[in-house]
């Protein structure tokens, strides 16, 4: 259903070059070719009525109620279906027009509820509204006659209600799920009078294909699909256009209130990320804003051992300041430092890493981004001169070829997997490598061309395959290559990469892919036109994960496919905020906007504007903290919005080194296992409760506006800024506009963003400054941002965590749509009815050898430690992989990966473990290394 302030013209827009000028009802108009008369109509301010009609999908011609009259032709077509032609005379009104309409309109109407206040849109409703604008008030049949009033609703899905009474069969809910989701878990069953919407086969909408992404109910002209929450709630009152909190899509939504409880969050049809569509988690998950787990009154305790304390927020961040400068001046400056969070805005992550930098002392500033991309910052800066993505997501609408590695779209990155299944539709081939079978690989008309099932921890080795099939056959863009490319470095690389290690052959030995496949994959990303990498965690958590990121951008550079729409090379990122949280400067040796802590001039300007001296050394990586912890000479922290102790790997060292500081502060919206470390605990606040700004993985600047006031009583800029303060760096800003303005005065890539813009253009991409006033789409045109490209030697090392006896198969990790990171947001909402527990997909012939039955305990083992949780055999995982998702406390996955880490980064290897999986006879607990810390207190309602 549209909001009511959303204008719909029909049928979707058409781009032909081609101009087509006709009259509408008198009126001259001028639309693309292709175009129907309706939207031609809808754009000459003449509004003809429609219930099958809408412009987010293609025009299906059912309802009939479109119909007009066009000169020198017989009979009443549907507008929505007949395309333009020039000097074609349409009328849209006329007396047999309005009978025939309101004809139709009747014959709806005599199979609908009579009564319009008993609809959840009552006022908001397709229906009711052509009613009134076709003039039928009440119809002639009466009740009495067959009619779907008594059919049975289905309330099976947690978030929506299909109620068969009020659908018209118009069909906007299966078209929906086909183009905009691409799930097609709807048809329309039976025949005429019985025709029925049935998702699956006549399935329950809970049990069924669907999952859940709201794109039906968003389209329902009707009240038939609609949210409970808005059954419940009623309706709004309001809406504050924000974006999503969860993924790095970063979906725009509207969110519609009342008073100040959110009713309903509806995807924005001018969202550029999501142009109207979302998933699960944005469009319904949101309930975690007010979960009765929220933790909204501060806490502190002397040590780990005692009983927490509520306080007030003076005395809060006044003990938490104290403590923090007992630890400075006991043990030196460097002895504290924080973790900024890339769940937080652009202007809190700026201000946390200011308050290390300016207010501590020290550089010791590090972000969840080190245990995710970082490998991404340094290999994309490194050879094409900017640590991000290089395309916007609708370039992918460009692409013939797309290359998927080690990314999981559509469960990670959902709407943006929607977008590109639509472009796999129209015919563009995949490839996909992966070691399992990710839904990607065979989803309803999609099928890729090349599932390439390598080995976990494989990649450079198969990348580096690609390359060397690309110049052994003369595949290379050598123009491309000589005019934009450093060509020493490309002679260099080419040397490398011809060498026989390099080859599909040796790749083959080492990833356990055919040569003959990586041969004819590597054949078609060169030569099947534009071709784009989209690439994930699967990349990037490896000891050589820098490596490959650096190899991914050589491939592309090599055979031209940066630059221009359709091609690049493009991180999906994890959390909403990862881009932002890397751009505001939170990592220990870089200020924002990437630029090096050691270069003077950068840096004396920040320290013109804060009014500090600035160290010059870079500080501690998060695991250098950790290190520094159990040595005794890093005893205090600050973290924003992290949960550390369950998110980093090797779970007990990282327990370890909390229990050794002196001085833990957390700062989350509930209390998270690293909180059962900490001596203070200050309430966060949700996306909906503060202004600011999140940068999603297309480096796209939106804005996010407050829903509802702070339940704890403040944002999380607002108590950063406190703390500084009280720590004796005083910080004030009015509004985060301000702290925004600060950013873009000192950061070049963002000196052309402010709120005014981002309020006036919906969104930017950075760069955003002088020579890009609405920012940048598309990266490199026509030059690197470096300059000219450089190729860079990509040397295949096996990781050291090796397989063999005492572990014989290997762990990798991942993400499923319906929860979310270590499920802190969505284990509190209705989304567990999907997914519950972390389950260990392990193939047949494995499970087998080890007696292991599907559904029963087992125990899975490595170097670093064990846990347990419950199998799922299945061919989804080749023999030797096994594979889980890291959601749930319960299973603590991290436990088991090792401390291995990125050679450049140190990003850790949560993808490569080496374990053993042994039938157990039941789970046995939870992170262990929590216990003997106290116990969750009572949430400080
Ligand atoms: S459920 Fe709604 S969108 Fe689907 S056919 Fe019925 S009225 Fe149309
Ligand atoms: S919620 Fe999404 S997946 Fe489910 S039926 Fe509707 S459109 Fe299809
Ligand atoms: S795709 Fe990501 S940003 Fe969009 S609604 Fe889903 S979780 Fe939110
Ligand atoms: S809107 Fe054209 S036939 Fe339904």
């Amino acid at each position: 259903m549209l909001s009511k302030t959303d204008r719909d013209y029909g049928t979707p827009a058409r781009t032909s070059a081609k101009l087509v000028t006709l009259a509408i009802d008198g009126r001259e108009v001028t639309v693309p070719e292709g175009s129907s008369v309706m939207r031609a109509a809808a754009l000459a301010e003449a509004a003809i009525p429609r219930l099958c009609a809408t412009d987010s999908l293609e025009p299906f011609g059912s309802c009939r109620l479109c119909l007009i009259e066009i000169e020198g032709r017989n009979g009443y077509p549907a507008s929505c279906t007949t395309p333009v032609e020039a000097g074609m005379k349409v009328r849209t009104r006329s007396p047999m027009l309005e009978r025939l309409r309101r004809g139709v309109m009747e014959l709806y109407m005599s199979d609908h509820p009579a009564d319009r206040t008993t609809c959840a849109g009552n006022g908001n409703c397709e229906l009711h509204a052509m009613a009134d604008a076709v003039g039928v008030g009440a119809v002639r049949y009466g009740w009495v006659g067959r009619n779907h009033l008594e059919a049975a609703r289905d309330i099976s899905n947690p978030y929506f209600a299909f109620d068969p009474a009020r659908c018209i069969v118009c069909s906007r809910c299966v078209r929906a799920c086909e183009e905009v989701q691409g799930t097609f878990a709807l048809t329309i069953d039976g025949r005429g009078f019985n025709s029925v919407i049935s998702p699956s086969q006549h399935q329950p909408f809970l049990e069924s294909e669907c999952v859940s992404c709201g794109a039906c109910v968003q389209a329902c002209p009707t009240d038939a699909l609609v949210e409970k929450s808005m059954l419940e709630r009623g309706l709004p009152q309001r809406s504050v256009t924000t974006t999503c909190g969860y993924c790095g899509v970063g979906c725009s939504f509207k969110a519609e209130v009342k008073g100040d409880e959110v009713v309903r969050m509806l995807p924005n049809r001018d969202g550029m990320p999501n142009h109207g569509h979302s998933c699960v988690k944005g469009r319904f998950a949101w309930g975690y804003a007010t979960h009765p787990d929220r933790v909204l009154t501060p806490m502190v305790r002397e040590k780990i051992t005692d009983a927490w304390h509520s306080v007030s927020w003076d005395e809060a961040i006044g003990y938490a300041a104290r403590r923090l400068r007992e630890v400075q001046t006991r043990y030196g400056r460097g002895a504290i430092g924080g973790i900024t969070s890339s769940r937080c805005t652009n202007e809190e992550t700026y201000l946390v890493q200011k308050m290390v930098r300016a207010a501590f002392g020290n550089n010791n500033v590090d972000t969840c981004a080190r245990v995710c991309h970082s490998p991404t910052g340094y290999g994309l800066k490194t050879t094409l001169g900017t640590s991000a993505g290089t395309q916007d997501f609708d370039s992918v609408l460009q692409a013939d070829v797309i290359l998927v590695i080690g990314c999981n779209p559509t469960d990670g990155h959902p709407v943006f997997a929607s977008l590109m299944k639509r472009r796999l539709r129209q015919g563009a081939k995949l490839i996909v490598a992966d070691p399992r079978a990710i839904d990607l690989v065979r989803t309803p008309h999609i099928e890729a061309a090349y599932h390439l099932q390598l080995l976990p921890g494989t990649n450079v080795a198969l990348i580096n395959a690609f390359a060397h099939v690309v110049l052994s056959e003369g595949l290379d863009n050598e123009d491309f290559v000589r005019e934009r490319c450093e060509w020493p470095a490309y002679e260099l690389w080419k040397k490398f990469i011809l060498e026989e290690r390099n080859s599909p052959e040796a790749a083959a030995r080492a990833t356990g892919v055919a040569a003959e496949e990586i041969r004819a994959a590597a054949r078609l990303y060169a030569t099947g036109g534009n071709a784009v990498i989209y690439y994930g965690l699967g990349v990037t958590e490896h000891s050589q994960g820098s490596t490959m990121v650096l190899g991914m951008a050589n491939l592309a550079m090599a055979t031209g496919n940066l630059g221009r729409s359709g091609v690049g090379v493009n991180p999906l990122r994890g959390q909403n905020n990862v881009q932002g949280s890397c751009d505001m400067g939170s990592f220990p040796h870089e200020l924002t906007g990437y630029r090096h802590i050691s270069d003077t001039t950068m840096r004396s300007s920040f320290e013109d504007a804060w009014k500090v001296r600035l160290d010059a050394e870079p500080g501690l990586r998060i695991p250098n903290m950790f290190d520094a912890a159990l040595d005794g000479s890093f005893r205090g922290l600050y973290i924003q919005g992290e949960d550390i102790a369950q998110s980093d790997p090797n779970t007990h060292h990282v327990t370890a080194a909390l229990s050794a500081m002196d001085c833990v502060i957390v700062h989350d919206i509930f209390f998270n296992e690293t909180a059962k470390y900490a001596h203070a605990f200050l309430p966060g606040s949700s996306f909906l409760e503060k202004d600011g700004t999140f940068t999603n993985s297309e480096r796209r600047i939106s804005r996010v506006r407050k829903v509802m006031p702070p339940l704890a009583g403040k944002a999380d800029w607002e108590v950063t800024c406190e703390l500084s303060t009280a720590f004796g760096y005083p910080m004030h800003y009015a509004h985060p506009s301000e702290i925004m303005d600060e950013i873009a005065r000192l950061t070049p890539t963002f000196a052309g963003v402010n709120y005014e813009k981002l309020d006036r253009l919906g969104s930017v991409q950075w760069p955003c400054n002088d020579k890009a006033p609405a920012g940048t789409p598309v990266m490199h045109v026509g030059t690197f941002a470096r300059g000219k490209g450089r190729f860079v030697i990509t040397e295949y090392i096996p990781t050291d965590e090796r397989t063999g006896p005492r572990f014989p198969l290997v762990l990798t990790t991942g993400r499923i749509l319906s929860q979310y990171n270590v499920g802190t947001q969505t284990r509190r909402t209705p989304n567990v009815v999907w997914h519950h527990e972390d389950l260990l997909e392990i193939h047949p012939h494995d499970a087998e050898q080890r007696g292991v039955k599907d559904g029963a305990w087992v125990k899975v083992s490595s170097r670093v430690g064990e846990t347990t949780m419950r199998a799922h055999v299945t061919e989804r995982v080749p023999p030797g992989v096994v594979y889980t998702t890291f959601h749930h406390q319960s299973s603590g996955t991290n436990i088991v990966t090792t401390e291995n880490s990125d050679w450049a980064t140190n990003c850790p290897e949560y993808k490569v473990t080496a374990v053993q999986v042994m039938p157990a006879g039941e789970a046995s607990g939870p992170i262990a290394a929590g216990q003997g810390a106290p116990a969750h207190p009572a949430a400080g309602r």
